[in-house]
């Protein structure tokens, strides 16, 4: 029998709970997603989301625990997110770890979320190994969310060095005002993927790339300015109001948008593809590891794996996005350290890793 690790997740605007054994198999995967909620402003408001968690808890929980066929009182860590994140979200699952450890008598682990993103790539797929347990240590990490773009060096569980970093808008950030620059939805990052599969034939002028020479550090928000430049110039932004416009029209703004989103998506994947290569390459890397919902996207899991010569591990994409059960994969590992909190354990929204 292993070890049951019931990991919570609520940094942000997802309620996750999942259930996974000995860090590495997933039982359940349950996410509550507050997307519809959010989705008329344009991004997440932090009083409704942290509203919503309380209500998804007890549901989610519920739900992971029937998935995976494990009885709650069988459960033999409990694991949430401690930060960084929002303060608000964050209370909602670490408090409920912290009732259900109390209440259960089983130990608490607090968890950091950009260290959880790494070990999605620690949950195997159906019998098989953990994926990013073969290529040995270093490793080099790109976690890219809608608050984080890192290069990390994991040196070995729980051995980090952060090498590069966003000096702005980090790189999910960037989609997300992308997407409303072009008038698309939210979350942007799925939605720019997808208006760039439609871009044939593009004949615009490629969007700047912040290389930022000599440092590992990214810079996304000039590649947005211009972005929003070139819309102005094509006369898509601001978006129109009447909409007494000509089909002709109407399908010229589409294409246009398509081959805007795909030049944006374009010029943020090659510059995050190239920076972690070359951290790789200056860290002697046995491997590189990707995590965070910016990771779910399909050009850049193409074009890495295609550019790199090291192993390259990305979990499928709904592992990639805010999850629990990397939370309960994560907690296995420092558990296994002897890492446990006390009930004391408060929330950090600046917590920062390595
Ligand atoms: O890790 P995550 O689920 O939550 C945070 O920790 O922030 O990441 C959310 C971010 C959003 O900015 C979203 O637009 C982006 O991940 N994202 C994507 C894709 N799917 C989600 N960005 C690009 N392409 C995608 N397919
Ligand atoms: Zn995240």
């Amino acid at each position: 029998m292993g070890l049951k690790i019931l990991g919570i997740e609520t940094s942000c605007d997802e309620t996750a709970v999942g259930v996974v054994e000995d860090g590495c198999r997933l039982l359940s995967n349950v996410v509550s997603s507050q997307v519809e909620l959010h989705s008329p402003h344009g991004g997440v408001v932090p009083e409704v989301a942290s509203r919503q968690h309380i209500r998804d808890m007890a549901p989610a929980l519920e739900r992971a625990l029937a998935d995976s066929g494990v009885a709650l009182q069988d459960v033999d860590v409990v694991a949430a997110t401690y930060g960084p994140g929002l303060a608000g979200s964050l209370l909602t699952g670490l408090n409920t770890a912290k009732a259900l450890a109390f209440s259960l008598g089983k130990p608490l682990v607090g968890v950091n979320h950009l260290e959880g993103h790494i070990y999605a790539s620690w949950l195997a797929r159906g019998d098989t190994e953990s994926p990013a347990d073969s290529p040995g240590f270093p490793l080099a990490c790109l976690v890219a969310s809608g608050g984080h773009t890192d290069l990390i060096l994991m040196e070995g569980h729980g051995i980090y060095r952060l090498v590069g970093r966003t000096r702005d808008d980090a790189a999910g950030e960037a989609f997300d005002k992308a997407a409303r620059i072009l008038g698309l939805g939210f979350p942007g990052g799925p939605e720019i993927q997808k208006a760039s599969e439609n871009a044939q034939d593009n004949d615009l002028p490629p969007l700047p790339r912040a290389w930022m020479r000599d440092t590992l550090d990214f810079s996304f928000s000039g590649v947005k300015t211009a972005l929003l430049h070139m819309a102005q110039n094509q006369g898509l932004y601001p978006p129109e109001v009447d909409d007494s416009s000509r089909p002709e029209d109407e399908e010229r703004a589409a294409r246009l948008v398509g081959e805007l989103a795909a030049n944006f998506q374009e010029s943020v994947v090659e510059v995050m593809v190239v920076k972690t290569l070359e951290m790789a390459k200056r860290y002697n890397a046995k491997g590189i590891v990707l995590g965070g919902g910016v990771t779910a996207n399909s050009r850049l899991r193409a074009e890495i794996t295609r550019a790199s010569n090291l192993p390259v591990i990305i979990p499928p994409p709904v592992l990639c996005t805010d999850n629990g059960a990397m939370i309960a994969a994560c907690a296995y590992f420092q558990y296994e350290r002897g890492e446990e909190n006390g009930l004391d354990l408060d929330i950090d929204p600046a917590l920062p890793l390595g």
